[in-house]
């Protein structure tokens, strides 16, 4: 089954509503593709400038979190309606960095994996193991223990239609990338586990990004691997660079 690459940037906690606007009119010629899908995760106080910014474009906004209660005394947080209500179509979900700044845990995952779905938003789920662990050889048992800790009692409709993104915790920011082999190992680990829980169609529909100091140099032989359907990028969204990702053959 040919699967569609997706290629996110992940902006996470970077650029004023004024600069989001700025850095759209800078990347939005450089990221046109028909045979990607392209997304901008950005702050939430930029989702609004960002829509209007993209209007007619290729280009689609995601958030970087959400709640998973509909409304109420949650301060600070934001709603899955509200996203849905703006226009959001992607929302990640338990980036390392909430996992360990924000002490997001796998049950609360679960609760906004379902919650995204029930307003129409497609999750891109995070998983990925420490330094430790991968030096333990636990790497496979801890990414499938968060995959199906995540995922539990979420319909295979739903798991088909949703993005995962494997991004080891040691290769985020810190410029050392997963090699292509280690990256195709994990993506694929993924891939036979939602086989397990579900079926081979679910499993061969689940698009499944590498993510993890991606670059303009690296992006063409990680995306070309058989399990890996593209990229989730930090550092390098916010920059030109990200065109030539997007557009990496
Ligand atoms: P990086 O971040 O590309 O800067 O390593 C990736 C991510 O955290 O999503």
């Amino acid at each position: 089954m040919e699967r569609r690459k997706i290629v996110a940037g992940n902006w996470k906690m970077n650029m004023t509503p004024a600069k989001a606007v700025e850095l759209i009119a800078t990347l939005r010629p450089l990221v046109e593709s028909s045979d990607v899908d392209v997304v901008f995760c950005v702050p939430a106080i930029d989702i609004v400038p960002a829509l209007t910014a993209t209007r007619g474009t290729n280009i689609e906004i995601g958030a970087q979190n959400m709640y998973f209660e509909e409304s109420g005394a949650y301060t600070g947080e934001i709603s899955p309606e509200m996203l849905e209500g703006a226009g959001v179509k992607y929302v990640i979900l338990g980036h390392s960095e909430r996992r360990e700044y924000f002490h997001e845990t796998d049950e609360e995952l679960n609760k906004k994996v379902k919650k995204a779905f029930e307003h129409g938003l497609t999750p891109i789920l995070c998983c990925g193991e420490t330094l430790q662990q991968r030096e333990m050889g636990i790497t496979l048992d801890w990414i499938k223990l968060q995959i199906k800790s995540d995922l539990a009692g979420v319909p295979s409709s739903d798991v088909a239609n949703m993005v995962i993104a494997y991004e080891p915790i040691w290769a985020i920011g810190t410029g050392k990338t997963a090699t292509t082999e280690q990256a195709q190992e994990v993506c694929k680990a993924i891939r036979d586990c939602i086989a397990d829980i579900y079926n081979d169609s679910t499993a061969q529909s689940v698009r499944i990004q590498y993510g993890g100091s991606v670059n303009a140099g690296n992006a063409s032989q990680l995306f070309a691997q058989p399990d890996i359907d593209g990229g989730l990028v930090g550092g390098a969204s916010l920059k030109p660079e990200f065109g030539k990702i997007v557009n990496c053959k």
